[in-house]
């Protein structure tokens, strides 16, 4: 597992994007398809950014409001 306990902000142009949801993924935030390749049980969370903005990804995981972070990183 690859986890931070700290977002991962990024600058994300319009897109669809997947979140990597299970830790796994060499590349986070993002799903690389480890997460079947690993037969982690677990599929990423496909996000429709409509616009440029800013996204702070939840890192750790745990976050009550996957995919982007809640603060819950600081508690585990
Ligand atoms: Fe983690 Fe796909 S690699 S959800
Ligand atoms: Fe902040 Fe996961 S990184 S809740």
């Amino acid at each position: 597992m690859s986890i931070q306990k700290s977002p991962i902000v990024k600058k994300e142009p319009p897109r669809k994007v997947a979140w990597c949801a299970c830790g796994e993924s060499q590349n986070q935030p993002y799903c690389d398809g480890s997460h079947s390749a690993k037969n982690t049980g677990k599929t990423p969370i496909i996000v429709d950014i409509t616009e440029e903005k800013t996204v702070a990804w939840c890192a750790c995981k745990q976050s009550g409001n996957k995919p982007y972070c809640d603060g819950t990183h600081s508690r585990i």
